[in-house]
């Protein structure tokens, strides 16, 4: 479902060379995994490799049962749309639109007809607690509701695997744990979320934590 095989990558800058992440082989289970490191260690690096955002200086990345690296930009953002879902640290919704158009926006990328986007995405936003925000325009809203209106739209075409960079950083600790439990109930079954957080507490609600640091994988904490 989600692999990495000795994936590394550099980046140039000038005469030097950055070694932002370095030969990490990992097959992700089930449930949540949880990146943990200091500032600069690479975590970001590895979500947008895992993400199909960027590609490798070396090594194979594959997601759900396809080897993505080596794929051209096209391929790899239409396996971005059917396969997994993305939430920034910076949250990224479109601001002239509403709640309930931000979060159906996948599905018209989709093409899914407008019905069916609206239905599925009030469902969502009900079970969010949104609801009565569904026409309240993006820069309207709370951070918490605004990231709450982020995962929404990760979720809503029912990713296999997700993908999230910081997404309770700007969050005071209530609502990062309520996001959290959101996140959690829609890791069931078979899913991954792969969780990048400098969070203490958020790392301690998911299934394991991966530490990082200056580009290496340095170990595994095992938590359920
Ligand atoms: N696009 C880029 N160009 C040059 N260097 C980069 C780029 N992205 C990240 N880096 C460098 O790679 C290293 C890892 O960065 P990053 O993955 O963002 O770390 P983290 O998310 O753990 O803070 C850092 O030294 C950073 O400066
Ligand atoms: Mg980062």
């Amino acid at each position: 479902m989600l692999q990495t095989k000795h994936l590394s990558k550099d980046f140039i800058q000038g005469d030097s060379t950055i070694h932002a992440l370095i030969d990490f082989s990992f097959d992700f289970p089930k449930g949540i995994t949880a990146i943990m490191g200091p500032s600069g260690s690479g975590k970001t690096t590895l979500l947008n490799l895992l993400a199909g955002f960027d590609q490798p200086s070396q090594g194979e990345v594959h997601l759900a049962g396809k080897r993505i690296d080596n794929l051209s930009e096209d391929a790899r953002s239409d396996i971005r749309l059917h396969h997994s879902g993305f939430i920034f640290q910076n949250w990224s919704l479109l601001p002239t639109l509403n709640a309930i158009e931000n979060v159906a926006f996948p599905m018209l990328l989709a093409g899914a007809s407008k019905e069916k986007r609206l239905a599925k995405a009030e469902t969502l936003l009900e079970s969010f607690g949104l609801k009565h925000r569904a026409k309240h325009k993006a820069s309207q809203l709370s951070g918490g509701e605004q990231q709450r209106i982020a995962i929404a739209r990760a979720l809503i075409l029912e990713p296999q695997v997700l993908f999230a960079d910081e997404p309770t950083g700007n969050l005071d600790s209530v609502s990062g744990e309520i996001v959290l439990e959101l996140l959690r109930q829609h890791t069931q079954d078979e899913r991954r979320l792969v969780l990048v957080t400098h969070d203490a507490e958020v790392a301690k609600m998911s299934d394991r934590i991966l530490y990082f640091r200056d580009g290496k994988f340095e170990k595994i904490e095992e938590l359920k």
